[in-house]
């Protein structure tokens, strides 16, 4: 499974990425106004450090719109994916995208029909939000298996994105699932190197270390 990494901080991105962890990374409006920076400015630092996949979302509603945004977006480096919201607009712009060779990712999707349209428009990536499902009482990764199940039915090849991934085990399941990949915040990617044990385990081979004759 592809790990991405779900920030609009380059200190971050650069330590998961020096980890060893990342293979691309999302960003949303609401990560980049965190960034204080101009969005192209912060997603051409971003694609210095990291040569994967990263995901740049358009502003616009409307077709025209999105397609003239995008169509910036991805100037700025060839591993930008354009990130589209999943509305009727959205959908006619990936189309079009699609047929121009830009990779798409289609953002806020909380359902398998919205999904199953996305990958019809030909999206690269299609980022169901299970955090914010289970957050309405819905069960989020009911979701991914959806639509790991209709992709592989039909043999679409859009790459379910797992996203609004709160804590470790929405990765695990993800993965047991057969996402093709999630997108984590910084704090879940470090969540996932610790354990108790073996916080435990270390502290007891340093200490019999000193035992060692020198
Ligand atoms: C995905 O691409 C989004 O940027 C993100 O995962 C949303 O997560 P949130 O629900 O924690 O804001």
């Amino acid at each position: 499974m592809k790990i991405f990494i779900d920030s609009g901080d380059v200190g971050e991105i650069r330590e998961a990425q020096q980890m060893g962890a990342i293979d691309g990374v999302t960003t949303n409006p609401s990560l980049l106004a965190k960034a204080g920076k101009p969005t192209k400015t912060v997603i051409a630092e971003i694609c210095e450090i990291v040569d994967g996949p990263i995901s740049a979302e358009v502003l616009a509603t409307e077709k025209e719109a999105i397609l003239r945004e995008g169509r910036e977006l991805a100037k700025i480096h060839k591993n930008v994916v354009v990130k589209v919201p999943l509305i009727d607009e959205g959908l006619k712009a990936v189309r079009i995208f699609t047929q121009e060779g830009i990779n798409t990712n289609v953002t806020l999707c909380f359902s398998a029909a919205q999904g199953l349209l996305a990958a019809k428009a030909g999206a690269t990536f299609i980022s169901p939000f299970v955090g914010r499902i289970d957050d309405a009482a819905g069960d989020g990764m009911e979701l991914i298996q959806q639509l790991v199940t209709i992709y592989q039915n039909y043999g679409f090849e859009t790459q379910v994105l797992t996203a609004s991934v709160r804590h470790p085990v929405h990765f695990v399941q993800a993965a047991l699932i057969g996402a093709h990949a999630a997108t984590l915040p910084f704090k879940v990617i470090k969540q996932l190197t610790r354990h108790p044990l073996t916080d435990v385990g270390l502290a007891q081979f340093l200490a019999d270390a000193k035992k060692i004759p020198q």
